[in-house]
């Protein structure tokens, strides 16, 4: 028989999840952020890191940086072998909710226009596009991406 498969837990990352994120960036985007980077990233009082795990895996992890009542968010990705099963989603959901919590009212990233997966997630969460950057991702042997702005109130 097969062992039910195990829900995703939505908790703070934490500096014991530095190489987990560092190994996840880097296979996720064109440059990967070191491991000194993401401690100093996660060791500033001002950005918010969750982490989604299942069962003992590490399987995705979202950061925002906070000033004021505004807060950018900086990076999300879900391992490959756990995507498309609503991880994302689910990180998204507890991210807002704890910005909102320490008085974030409004949240802003920045997306390549052809990222479908990630304008999907955003879209549904009720991110709305307010600018666009054109020619802002390099496309090695292509024609630069532009980055879609998107917004969300949180209050
Ligand atoms: C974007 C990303 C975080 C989504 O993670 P995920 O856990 O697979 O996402 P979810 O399962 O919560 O699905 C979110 C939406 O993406 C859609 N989606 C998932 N995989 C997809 C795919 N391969 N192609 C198109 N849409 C896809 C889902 O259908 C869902 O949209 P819906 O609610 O309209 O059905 C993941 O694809 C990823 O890590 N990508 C690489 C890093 C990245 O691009 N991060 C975003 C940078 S701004």
């Amino acid at each position: 028989m097969f062992a039910p498969a195990r829900p995703p837990v939505v908790s703070d990352a934490t500096a014991r999840d530095v190489a987990a994120i560092a190994e996840l960036h880097a296979g996720s985007f064109r440059r990967g952020w070191s491991d000194d980077e993401i401690d100093g990233i996660l060791a500033d009082r001002n950005v918010a890191a969750h982490r989604a795990t299942v069962g003992r895996n590490f399987a995705g992890f979202i950061i925002s940086r906070i000033a004021a009542d505004e807060a950018e968010i900086l990076s999300v990705a879900v391992s490959p072998r756990f995507q498309g099963r609503a991880i994302a989603r689910m990180l998204l959901r507890h991210h807002l909710g704890r910005l909102a919590a320490l008085g974030v009212r409004t949240v802003f990233l920045e997306v390549d226009e052809g990222n479908d997966p990630a304008l999907r997630l955003y879209r549904r969460a009720g991110f709305t596009e307010v600018g666009r950057r054109a020619g802002y991702y390099p496309n090695p042997g292509g024609k630069p991406a532009a980055a879609l702005v998107l917004r969300r109130n949180l209050v």
